[in-house]
């Protein structure tokens, strides 16, 4: 009886080990093919889902309206060049005694923003040392041309109206015309 129990229990163990290096055997190849099946239906719905996302959100480059209100004509005293624009919009708005011109804020030798030095009544590019004039005439430095005014009008509530999509250049006579310059009534 006794000697039965033990070999049963020695075919048993044997069976079991036999059933685990099968099982391990099976597990690994197992593994290995669901592993790379997993990995394959992953990676082409990562990569649909990364098309997906790139058709939905394209990369564009959100740019500020060229049109903006620039507050009222009394906002700005007589005689001053103005940046309060400068940083936002890349403007300045000069105020003479008989209107307003609007000033592009963009060096016209390599395209950096010059500076207003109100103590020497110009504005100074810091990149290669051009100067323009206040009516924005190059005079000095390397810059081959006058800087650009943009449209300047007054809007139906009396606000100052400044639109950079349209230019004037200086040696094309553009500066004469009139959305080139603002002209208020005495
Ligand atoms: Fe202004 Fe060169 S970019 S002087």
């Amino acid at each position: 009886m006794a000697d039965e129990l033990i070999a049963k229990s020695g075919e048993t163990e044997h069976s079991i080990v036999k059933a685990e290096e099968g099982e391990a055997t099976i597990w690994s190849r197992r593994d290995f093919f669901s592993l790379a099946g997993w990995g394959g239906i992953l990676a082409a719905l990562a990569a649909g889902g990364l098309a997906f996302g790139r058709f939905m959100f394209p990369r564009v480059l959100f740019e500020p309206l060229p049109t903006f209100k620039a507050g009222l004509p009394e906002e700005y005293p007589v005689g001053t060049v103005s940046e309060r624009w400068k940083q936002e919009q890349r403007v300045w708005l000069v105020h003479e005694p008989d209107g307003f011109y609007a000033i592009l804020a963009v060096c016209t030798h390599l395209g950096c923003t010059p500076n207003w030095l109100n103590a020497e009544n110009k504005f100074k590019c810091p990149c290669h040392g051009s100067g323009f004039r206040r009516t924005g005439i190059n005079f000095e430095g390397p810059a081959p041309r006058p800087l650009e005014r943009v449209k300047i009008a007054l809007a139906d509530d009396g606000q100052l109206v400044i639109d950079k999509s349209v230019l004037f250049r200086y040696e094309n006579g553009d500066w004469t015309k009139p959305e080139a310059f603002l002209k208020l009534k005495a």
